[in-house]
């Protein structure tokens, strides 16, 4: 690891984590975090492709952990899941902590309620991103320690509804992880704290890119399937389920911009559709967007997101440019040793047990979320959106019922000029 672009030292920066690290764990010794030393009972909701490797990550990070409730809308997806995680290279070992028998697995709309109902201390949530506020807003009631997969919303009611309910769990000293994997990397970690003591000098300009390939679950829709089970089966590709690709993927990307500069004070975005179709496959997302944040520092950030078919370029990652020097955001600390996911789920049960930093990443993330919604919002509408307008924001896609998703038909992709922000 190079030092030579910040005044500060290593043996320095490290000194002070471990201290700012060691008072975390005297604040958070008398403070209700779960399951102490005992096993940790978890339930999972949501056992599609992330969920099975989140059930096998979760149980090989850790020790004295059970999964003992799983549930999901289809028993195809179960059992499928089920397979993925014991045909798996850490399937024999992890087979004695899958604990959940027939009477703790359950399928349809209300799994989630049953799952949670069930005698569990953590939730693992990894349903589509619809759900996500209704599922915290319910798993904070409970009192569950939360494993939450990013984003936490697709639409500005939803991110205002977890900020809240993130901080109540932050008031109940309740954990809340989320899947945004860069937080729980030690090269991520290390480096923005050493960009935030000034290590590349004052931030000048930031650049996200997520330019990746498209995620359709479905290549058509089958005969005789339901519209609402294509959707969900489908949900990437539909906004008022998944949030358009700069909300379900590029989050991951602003969410390290989120995490050095802060909330923007406004956002231009235009993007739409070079490629795709307008038919049930491709739902109603725009295939690229980019977008221009402006922060009250008056820095900006130029984001850019695309899913175009395979061939084309591709990138993912993040720059940050100071008066003395550029950084990945990840260049300036060696890799940590594990998987990124399973490190977040080691941070996880060291939080909940108290044997590690307090983990509440729920208020940060679910602004990260607003910041890739608010840019959505602009590209589909035409128009600049201040931190101010979307914190007003009245939309919300998530129905009152959960089997009621989404509106009927195929929308077409929003025309700006047209589309009007509320
Ligand atoms: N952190 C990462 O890098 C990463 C990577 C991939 C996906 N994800 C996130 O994980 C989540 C799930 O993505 P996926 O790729 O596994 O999707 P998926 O479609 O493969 O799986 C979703 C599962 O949820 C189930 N489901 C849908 N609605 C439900 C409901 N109301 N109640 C119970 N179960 C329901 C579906 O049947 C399916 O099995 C998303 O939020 C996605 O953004 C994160």
């Amino acid at each position: 690891m190079s030092d030579s672009c910040g005044s500060v030292s290593r043996r320095g920066f490290i000194q002070r984590a471990a201290g700012a690290e060691s008072s975390l764990l005297i604040a958070r010794a008398e403070l209700m975090r779960g399951a102490g030393n005992g096993k940790i009972r978890a339930g999972i909701v949501g056992v599609g492709l992330r969920g099975a490797q989140t059930i096998i990550e979760f149980l090989s990070g850790n020790d004295d952990v059970e999964l003992v409730s799983i549930g999901d809308l289809y028993p195809d997806n179960i059992e499928k899941a089920l397979r993925t995680v014991r045909n798996s290279a850490e399937g024999p070992a992890i087979e004695s902590k899958l604990k959940a028998d027939r009477e703790h697995t359950f399928t349809g709309f209300d799994s989630f309620e049953k799952v949670l109902a069930s005698d569990i201390d953590l939730i693992l949530l990894v349903t589509p991103p619809v759900n996500r506020p209704r599922e915290v807003e319910a798993a904070v009631a409970a009192r569950k320690h939360i494993f939450a997969e990013k984003p936490l919303a697709v639409d500005p009611v939803g991110a205002r509804r977890v900020m809240a309910a993130a901080s109540k769990a932050e008031d109940l000293k309740l954990t809340f992880g989320v899947g945004a994997q860069r937080r729980s990397q030690p090269e991520y970690q290390e480096t923005i704290a050493r960009i935030k003591d000034g290590a590349i000098g004052e931030i000048v300009a930031a650049y996200a890119y997520n330019l990746a390939s498209p995620l359709p679950r479905l290549n058509e829709k089958p005969a005789g399937m339901s519209e609402l089970e294509f959707k969900i089966r489908n949900w990437p590709q539909y906004v008022s389920i998944g949030g358009d690709q700069i909300v379900e993927q590029h989050i991951h990307n602003i969410d390290v911009i989120q995490w050095i500069l802060g909330r923007p004070s406004k956002v231009v975005a235009m993007g739409g559709r070079a490629w795709m179709p307008s038919n049930w496959v491709y739902g109603d997302k725009y295939d690229h967007i980019s977008a221009e944040f402006t922060f009250p520092n008056g820095v900006i950030c130029s984001s850019h997101s695309r899913h175009y078919r395979k061939g084309c370029f591709m990138r993912n990652g993040e720059l940050v440019v100071g008066t003395k020097g550029r950084s990945s955001c990840q260049d300036l600390a060696p890799r940590g040793p594990l998987p990124p996911k399973v490190q977040e789920q080691v941070n996880l049960v060291k939080s909940i047990r108290g044997q590690g930093p307090y983990v509440n990443l729920g208020v940060a993330v679910a602004e990260s979320t607003m910041m890739t919604i608010m840019a959505r919002e602009s590209a589909f509408s035409g128009q600049e959106i201040t931190w101010e307008m979307i914190m007003e924001s009245t939309l919300e896609f998530a129905p009152p019922a959960p089997d009621r998703l989404p509106p009927s038909g195929v929308p077409g992709p929003a025309a700006p000029g047209q589309y009007q922000f509320r």
